[in-house]
């Protein structure tokens, strides 16, 4: 059966573009993309979504407790029969009830080696930091900011004459390509989560 992504994004959506570019060449094999959900007007990721022929949704979160705000995605997402949520670039942190209503259903990309550098600008505080190897996390999540059990992660070799920007866009790439890969990991149910170990099974 066609397993239904839904995706929660805050801005730019590349990463939604990505998983929606591998659902439609195969890479995530029997999914599609159910739903889109912005919580900020005019994110562009939301005509992306349009542009592929996604159906949308702007939910505007300003000035709402955080449950609150989550109860309506919640319906949305319910709405649309949802089997695994994707967040992709979704700057809001998830209410406990919303992580216990999708248990082990909820992933999130994240520009850094986790549980190095959570939360805003991981690229800039893992340049000033000076480590000499950055990348990006794909994890499951729960109600603490960029924790929860990883899934898939990638390294990328800092250079010394790297900016913000050139070290971003690096590791950008492999944002794109581990985020399909733990989605089809997960899709296919083919891992067990042992304490914090997301252990891959045959
Ligand atoms: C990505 O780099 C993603 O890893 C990051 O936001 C960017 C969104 O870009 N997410 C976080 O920092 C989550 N804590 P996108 O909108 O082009 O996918």
């Amino acid at each position: 059966m066609t397993k239904r992504i839904g995706v929660l994004l805050s801005g730019r959506g590349s990463n939604f573009e990505a998983l929606a570019e591998s659902v439609a060449a195969g890479r995530i094999p029997n999914a599609e993309i159910a739903i889109v959900i912005s919580n900020r007007e005019g994110a562009p990721g939301i005509d992306r979504a349009k542009t592929r022929g996604i159906a949308t949704r702007v939910i505007p979160s300003k000035g709402l407790e955080r449950e609150v705000y989550d109860r309506q995605v919640g319906a949305v997402l319910d709405e649309y029969k949802v089997d695994l949520i994707c967040l992709a670039g979704y700057m809001r942190l998830l209410s406990p009830y919303f992580v216990a209503q999708f248990p082990n259903r909820i992933l999130n990309i994240h520009p850094s080696l986790l549980p190095s550098f959570p939360g805003l600008e991981s690229q800039r505080q893992a340049l000033e930091y000076g480590v000499k190897f950055a990348g990006c996390t794909v994890h499951f999540v729960d109600e603490n900011l960029d924790a929860g059990p990883i899934i898939v992660q990638a390294v990328v070799p800092v250079k010394d004459d790297d900016t913000e920007a050139s070290l971003s866009e690096r590791i950008l790439k492999e944002e794109h390509r581990i985020y399909s890969e733990a989605v089809r990991i997960v899709l296919e149910g083919k891992y067990k989560i042992a304490g914090r170990r997301v252990l891959r099974v045959t």
